[in-house]
């Protein structure tokens, strides 16, 4: 296969040549498990290149992935989506300035907030109408952040959101975490391809790919090396080739390999999926006849409307059944489905979901829409480096946050730092099963005289 990053660690294993470099297991962990990755995991040679100057096979397998992405550049990330979030977000906001932030963002994009004191106002839903409205209503903000797909696999409609963000002199950035996947199951080329400045993908969501890996895509408007400064300033300075080579591999599997193949065979499975958990109508499959745009291999489960809770779902998928879900909350059940998943492990989860039907109960959940979001009380730099004490949620009513309060997975902040903690939202979080007895960093107010926590 045509991956060059991967190809190259291979021969140079094979030439078995002395190591006199990092890492210190010189390619023969004594742990049986860990020998095969070992023997592939290089440091910064010549022939291995240099992830920040973009040298070398590192370099290659990037203009790979950017023409399979549909991207005009690609970069390796060893450090996730977070770290995307983290210098995508430095590429295309100037330190201080304002930005236009859907509210389902996930947590690092406060601590890019925090890092690059910037202040948002907030998307209730990312949608070209409401971004349009907010840029006329807020003419200094030249940066619009999206996330698209979510976690329960809901897509945005990228171009038109792009359109109306270039029509404000705005750049877009697309949290694409979710949606790594999208050019093999024929959803089309990553956001920076659609129209955004800057797109994010974590490869190790839904890609056969290493964990931490992810990709960050540009639409060419930014030079190469303001990119590599950017991902450098917060990512490690020893990124790992084992990593970067899975993502290099990933992408030759899905393009020339089996993966695509096996991906759209998912893609239908889970199409499958949902009709039958839907025909028996005691559960709930997101699909698209909702009226959303579905990432075709997300299954997305609401058991709340027959009065089971996906926590309890949940539980009742790992005790009973050995199957763990990615994520669930107070309605749903979420399963991340890729080309690893066989149809017989797919039989296995089908089977699970209409065997947990048996504990329905006779009354659904009532719906428990997040209350709006509370009144930014400090900037969120302030509220996240400010002196600060601990204090159970149940207590902290008038408090200010000093961090997210955001249940995780997702990740979405409830309460972002610096925002004012309300009766209304310890209610809502007590609702959704978040366990508000836990401590959470509130700022010292003046006059606290009790003890500094961090
Ligand atoms: C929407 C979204 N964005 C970003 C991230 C961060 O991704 P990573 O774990 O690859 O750093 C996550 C992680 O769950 C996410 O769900």
């Amino acid at each position: 296969m045509d991956a060059p990053l991967y190809n190259a660690l291979c021969v140079l294993r094979g030439q078995k040549g002395l190591r006199m470099h990092m890492p210190g297991h010189k390619g023969k962990s004594p742990a049986a498990e860990f020998s095969t990755a070992a023997a592939l995991d290089y440091t910064e040679i010549d022939p291995t290149g240099n992830l920040y100057t973009g040298e070398g096979p590192i370099a290659a397998a990037e203009a790979l992935a950017a023409r399979d992405w549909g991207a005009a550049q690609a970069f390796f990330l060893t450090g996730g989506s977070t770290q995307g979030v983290l210098a995508g977000l430095s590429l295309c906001a100037e330190p201080g300035s304002t930005v236009l932030l859907d509210r389902n963002a996930h947590r690092a994009f406060y601590s890019a907030m925090a890092l690059l004191d910037l202040t948002p106002v907030y998307l209730d839903k990312p949608t070209a109408e409401q971004v349009s409205a907010a840029l006329s209503e807020h003419e200094s903000i030249r940066t619009v952040c999206i996330t698209s797909p979510t976690y329960y696999g809901v897509i945005a409609d990228v171009e038109k959101i792009a359109a109306a963000c270039r029509a404000h002199g705005a750049r877009l950035l697309v949290d694409e975490a979710h949606g790594a996947h999208f050019p093999f199951v024929g959803r089309g080329p990553c956001a920076a391809g659609r129209g955004a400045s800057v797109s994010i993908s974590s490869a190790h969501k839904t890609l056969p790919a290493l964990g931490s890996t992810a990709l960050l895509f540009t639409d060419g408007s930014f030079s190469p090396a303001a990119v590599r400064e950017k991902t450098a300033l917060f990512g490690t300075s020893s990124p790992s080739y084992l990593l970067m080579a899975s993502i290099d591999w990933a992408r030759a599997y899905l393009t020339e390999g089996a993966g695509g193949a096996a991906y759209r065979a998912v893609a239908a499975e889970t199409a499958r999926l949902r009709a039958q958990i839907n025909k028996r109508g005691v559960f709930r499959a997101l699909c698209e006849a909702d009226g959303v745009s579905l990432d075709p291999t997300r299954l997305t489960v609401d058991t709340g409307r027959a009065g089971l809770s996906g926590d309890q779902a949940g539980k009742h998928l790992e005790q009973d059944y050995n199957i763990w879900p990615e994520m669930t909350d107070r309605d749903r059940v979420v399963c991340i489905l890729t080309c690893a998943d066989t149809a017989e492990e797919l039989e296995r989860l089908g089977a699970a979901f209409a065997a947990l039907e048996q504990f329905a109960a006779a009354a659904p959940f009532r719906p428990c829409p997040p209350p709006p979001a509370p009144r930014m009380r400090r900037r969120i730099r302030e509220a996240v480096f400010a002196p600060r004490r601990m204090l159970a949620l149940n207590l902290a009513a008038g408090c200010v946050s000093a961090s997210s309060i955001a249940p995780y997975p997702p990740g979405v902040s409830v309460v972002a730092p610096g925002e004012e903690i309300t009766r209304e939202i310890i209610e809502y979080l007590a609702a959704v099963g978040y366990d508000v007895s836990a401590p959470v960093p509130v700022l010292k107010e003046p006059g606290f005289v009790g003890k500094e926590t961090l």
